[in-house]
């Protein structure tokens, strides 16, 4: 197992839609086992395989951060299939480091997709799982926690990580 770059806002990778999986096989294991790595390292409490530069539809989540194994999900092809009520809190993204903003999201969902022996999954969760859930499947689709902001308030993200690419690579 190897802990993974994680792209940043304005990688190209982070706006695409991600592909559907068709096939559970060796390498798609093998990546699956890297985002947990890098998500336990981060540490962070979901990763998307986008955030990796790999536009498939495959996410991980673990709100223990590796310390309780049954809190451990990982999703293939994840869906939202219901949701209900709103909470507004604080949020963040490994891929836009240092940012931290209000973000409005169902309390309660459902959601299904394929755990990594190909089965169905269907999991009901509320309030943080479902948030991070919700921000996950939107990185799949290409959409970041900070385009529900304002114009204004996004571009000015956007710009300070512009900076700060370009002086890195200097
Ligand atoms: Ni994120």
């Amino acid at each position: 197992m190897a802990v993974l770059e994680i792209i940043k806002l304005g990688h190209p990778t982070l706006a695409k839609k991600a592909a559907p999986i068709q096939h559970i096989d060796e390498e798609i294991v093998e990546i699956a086992q890297n985002m947990i790595e890098t998500m336990h390292a981060a540490p962070g409490l979901g990763l998307s395989a986008p955030q990796v530069d790999v536009s498939r539809r495959l996410i991980t989540v673990d709100l223990s951060i590796g310390e309780k194994k049954e809190d451990l999900i990982v999703l293939i092809n994840p869906e939202l299939v219901h949701q209900e009520g709103r909470v507004v809190r604080e949020e963040g993204c490994l891929s836009v480091p240092e940012v931290y903003e209000k973000i409005g999201r169902p309390q309660k969902i459902i959601i299904k997709g394929l755990d990594l022996a190909g089965k169905e999954k269907k999991i009901e969760a509320i309030d943080l799982l479902a948030r991070v859930f919700c921000h996950e499947i939107d990185h799949l689709n290409g959409r970041l926690f900070i385009d529900g902001l304002s114009s204004l308030k996004r571009n000015l993200i956007k710009k300070r990580f512009k900076k700060k690419a370009e002086s890195s690579k200097r």
